[in-house]
């Protein structure tokens, strides 16, 4: 029986070689210490061996035992370590290398320019008012009084589509859109695309961006002082500056009209090219709302008074980002549009 074990002995630790795969470990241990492995059997027979022999083969056995179950031990631990080891390596991950860089979008310049301006507003009271590029006769031109044969409503300058509608020249429509449907007192901005019959060059585009704003209340409340405090703080808060002048100008839609000029960006007053040499830049369109506008949104002009305003949201970016071409706002050229850093916060 002894020889019998260490025949078992031998055998097993033979196949438990340092090389022995997971495959050759699992035989051994379930041939050797399976429940009905050799050395099960041999406890089994244990009844056959003399009494005084029991003891020692008792032990021989047990010794056996956790001699192939350390070895097992052993040789799994180092199969883990080996696998560990290997996954490692080939899943390895280099910390030091770049990461990726995610491209990070924005908004286009002109709708952030367009949002910077209407922030600037809203922080004045303005609410913001959309309203419609496709519009009547009476919106774009009539209400706003301009005389039947106005240059302005000539083919030559207005898209006309079927059916007698046109796409807006101006926001001033949203001036007569908000006034006939309400009642003063009133603060409003209204944004939006104007289309005119005008070639794409550096200084003008047949689509482009406006901001119309108005005040109206009771006769005496809003002044000719109000459009200069509001249009003075605009310029302050949007370009920094205070060096504006009011000069006096025409539209049909406002009596007295004027013009607010900024001292050229460029120079800062001194005159230069971008200037021809006067040292001021044209900013904006305003003035106090004539009253054939009131009484064509039925409002009586004895009993309301307000002012209004009108500026390009192109014309006045190009100053701000001091940008020589319009085109360039149009033509989507990423190397053009990454340049901006945000002025307003982001996205309405
Ligand atoms: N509607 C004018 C334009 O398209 C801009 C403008 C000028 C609007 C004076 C106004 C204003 O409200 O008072 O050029």
């Amino acid at each position: 029986m002894r020889e019998q074990l260490e025949e078992i002995r031998r055998r097993a630790m033979a196949e438990l070689a340092d090389d022995a795969g997971e495959a050759q470990i699992d035989a051994v241990r379930v041939r050797v210490l399976g429940r009905s492995g050799e050395l099960t059997e041999i406890m089994r027979g244990m009844r056959e061996v003399p009494g005084a022999e029991r003891p020692a083969i008792g032990q021989l056995i047990n010794q056996i035992k956790r001699e192939v179950e350390a070895r097992i031990e052993t040789l799994s631990e180092k199969l883990k370590a080996a696998a560990l080891t290997k996954s490692l390596n080939e899943k390895r991950l280099d910390v030091t290398l770049p990461g990726m860089r995610i491209a990070r979008g924005h908004i286009h310049p002109i709708t952030d320019i367009l949002e910077k301006m209407l922030q600037i507003f809203e922080s004045m009271g303005f609410e913001v008012a959309m309203t419609q590029d496709i519009e009547d006769d009476f919106h774009n031109f009539a209400a706003l009084n301009f005389p039947p044969h106005h240059p302005a409503r000539d083919m030559q300058d207005t898209f006309y589509l079927e059916g007698g509608m046109l796409l807006r020249t101006h926001t001033s429509n949203g001036q007569i859109r908000v006034m006939e449907k309400r009642r003063p007192p009133l603060a409003v901005v209204c944004p939006g695309r104007c289309y005119r019959r005008d070639d794409l060059t550096v200084r003008s585009s047949p689509m482009f961006t406006q901001i119309e704003g108005f005040m109206v209340d009771k006769r005496g409340r809003i002044t000719m002082a109000h459009l200069k405090g509001v249009l003075t703080e605009f310029a302050r808060a949007f370009f920094g500056t205070t060096a504006v002048r009011f000069r006096a100008s025409y539209f049909p839609f406002t009596e007295p009209s004027a013009e607010l000029d900024m001292h050229c960006l460029l120079c800062d007053g001194a005159g230069c090219p971008v200037c021809k040499h006067s040292g001021w830049t044209e900013v904006l369109g305003c003035g106090m709302i004539h009253p054939n506008v009131m009484r064509a949104v039925e409002y009586d002009p004895g009993e309301y008074q307000g002012f209004a305003f009108g500026m390009g949201v192109e014309r006045t970016g190009l100053l701000k980002l001091g940008v020589d071409d319009m085109r360039l706002f149009f033509e989507n050229d990423l190397r053009f549009l990454s340049q901006f850093p945000a002025l307003s916060a982001g996205v309405r």
